[in-house]
């Protein structure tokens, strides 16, 4: 079975990105492509320390949103990309990514979606008195943190969690939640091919 391929877009550390690269070599996916529209992303480094493919695409480079996203779509489609996550990518897609790719973009988010989308979840999560937080993984819409949840995983919020600590705590189970998720959709549409 060809694994699917995946494209991932990131802005920052890339730590999920690496989750999910780490579980690629048993999984049905693996990834083809990594894009950021930031050009010192520690996920490039990450990208080029294993050799998966990266392309940086600085968003101020474009002049409008649109031609930065088919900038970002024609990087994917020249990688052969079938599946796009974000991991950790800072930028709003607009209706024209998010048609183009439509049901095959996923997202991770730091909440139990619906509560908390945006920016600073776990932020949002203490300030609201949340006893309970964890993370999402979700089809992407037009929406910001919207679209049909695919799976979730809890954390506990403890007595004197900050922001780091409860973040820290719903990272390591996005480590774990996203690869699986994307697996598991690689499955599907291999198994619908
Ligand atoms: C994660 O918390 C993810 O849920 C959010 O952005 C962060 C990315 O972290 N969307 P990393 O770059 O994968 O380490």
């Amino acid at each position: 079975m060809t694994p699917l391929q995946v494209g991932v877009l990131v802005s920052g550390r890339g730590s999920n990105l690496r989750a999910l690269q780490q579980a690629s070599s048993t999984a049905a996916y693996r990834v083809a492509l990594v894009v950021s529209n930031v050009a010192d992303a520690g996920a490039l480094a990450f990208a080029a320390d294993v050799g998966v493919p990266t392309a940086v695409l600085p968003h101020r480079a474009y002049p409008t949103r649109a031609a930065f996203e088919s900038a970002v779509t024609e990087a994917l489609r020249a990688a052969g990309v079938e599946l796009v996550v974000l991991a950790g990518f800072m930028r709003v897609l607009t209706p024209v990514f998010v048609g183009a790719w439509a049901g095959r973009i996923v997202n991770i988010h730091p909440s139990l979606l619906p509560a908390f989308p945006g920016l600073d979840a776990p932020g949002q999560a203490l300030r609201a008195g949340a006893t309970v937080s964890g993370c999402t993984v979700h089809l992407v819409d037009e929406g910001t943190d919207t679209g049909p949840i695919l799976a979730q995983a809890e954390v506990p919020i403890l007595p004197g969690d900050t922001e780091d600590t409860l973040a820290a705590r719903i990272l390591v189970e996005e480590h774990r939640l996203l690869p699986r998720v994307v697996d598991a959709l690689a499955r599907q549409r291999r198994a619908a091919a």
